[in-house]
């Protein structure tokens, strides 16, 4: 195993074969990439990805599944149109606009979300229409693209299911530290292993699937029992909740790294919209191609989220 940092890695292509090197020395033969990649550098990370799939390398993640788990509007139309419930959302690049369309998700107080999440940046809440327009003068202002959504009160459950290779694999539950509101989660929450409902359990499997991740962390709200999700991230932080669940969550990733170097159909993204007429599939189609085992070392990027 090899842990690459992605901006150290340069690509080549010629039209023909597409090669990569490390610090200019080309790299070895690779028999299946983990990809990692930081936010901050998710246009060059997403590069680096492809280039190892142009050379036919097995992904536990692509990334045109990462960069739609990264974009809020993109992941949610996926999930909406294939009947999973969402948090109401909309989506203008018009302060007034979005003013005007409070009532479409609720009305104050309503969250505003950066649309491609920045590490650590959280989300805001919005308590009255002045805090609104404020909010939303400064991040469009910004030159940011954001989505305005409907806020789930806090007598909900936070829930975030890790799914590997298609199976729900560990779920923990995120309470705000006392005293604080959700939107402060990410600073302080509190995680505790539980135990999934089939519900709970299905629909993250399935939200995996058709963003097309091999790996992701499901967050969902469970207002008892009717289950929004909110997003789907595809390079989850693994330590805490491995401290919670007291599980080693590493192995059954490795686990699916190596089914897919020996041929195991990749998880494989449907397309935005169901065939009009014909009910949303569960499952994606269109699987990408098989790949030999061979004897080539596994490499991981760095980052996490
Ligand atoms: N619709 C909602 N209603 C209520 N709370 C929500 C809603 N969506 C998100 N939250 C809370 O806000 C937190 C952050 O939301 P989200 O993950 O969508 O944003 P983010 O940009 O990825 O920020 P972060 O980096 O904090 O995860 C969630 O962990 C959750 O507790
Ligand atoms: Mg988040």
């Amino acid at each position: 195993m090899r842990v690459l940092n992605p901006l150290r890695v340069q690509m080549h292509l010629d039209g023909g074969s597409a090669t990569l090197y490390y610090d200019r020395k080309k790299l070895a033969p690779t028999d299946v990439v983990l990809p990692r990649i930081a936010q901050s550098i998710n246009m060059y990370g997403l590069a680096v990805v492809n280039q190892f799939a142009l050379g036919g390398v097995p992904l536990v993640n692509h990334a045109q599944a990462i960069a739609q788990s990264r974009s809020k509007m993109r992941s949610l139309q996926l999930l909406s149109a294939h009947g999973i419930d969402i948090p109401a959302t909309v989506m203008a690049r018009d302060a007034a606009h979005l003013k005007e369309m409070v009532g479409l998700v609720g009305g104050v107080p309503v969250l505003v979300k950066l649309l491609q999440g920045q590490e650590n940046h959280g989300v805001m809440v919005c308590e009255s229409l002045q805090s609104l327009e404020a909010a939303l003068e400064a991040v469009l202002g910004l030159g940011h693209n954001l989505v305005m959504q409907e806020y789930v009160k806090s007598t909900s459950q936070d829930v975030r299911v890790l799914v590997v290779g298609g199976k729900a694999v560990a779920a923990v539950r995120r309470r705000p530290r006392p005293g604080r509101l959700a939107h402060t989660l990410i600073k302080g929450a509190r995680l505790e292993a539980m135990e999934l409902s089939p519900g709970q359990r299905a629909t993250a499997e399935k939200a995996t699937r058709l963003v097309g991740l091999e790996v992701a962390a499901v967050d969902l709200l469970d207002i008892q029992g009717q289950l929004k999700v909110f997003e789907v991230n595809s390079s989850p932080a693994l330590p805490e909740m491995e401290a919670v669940t007291g599980m080693d969550l590493a192995t059954p990733i490795i686990i699916r790294a190596e089914e897919l170097v020996a041929g195991a159909e990749p998880v494989s993204m449907p397309d935005l919209l169901p065939p009009r007429g014909i009910p949303a599939p569960g499952l994606p189609s269109s699987p990408a191609p098989r790949r030999k085992k061979s004897s080539r070392t596994p490499t991981s990027g760095a980052g996490g989220a």
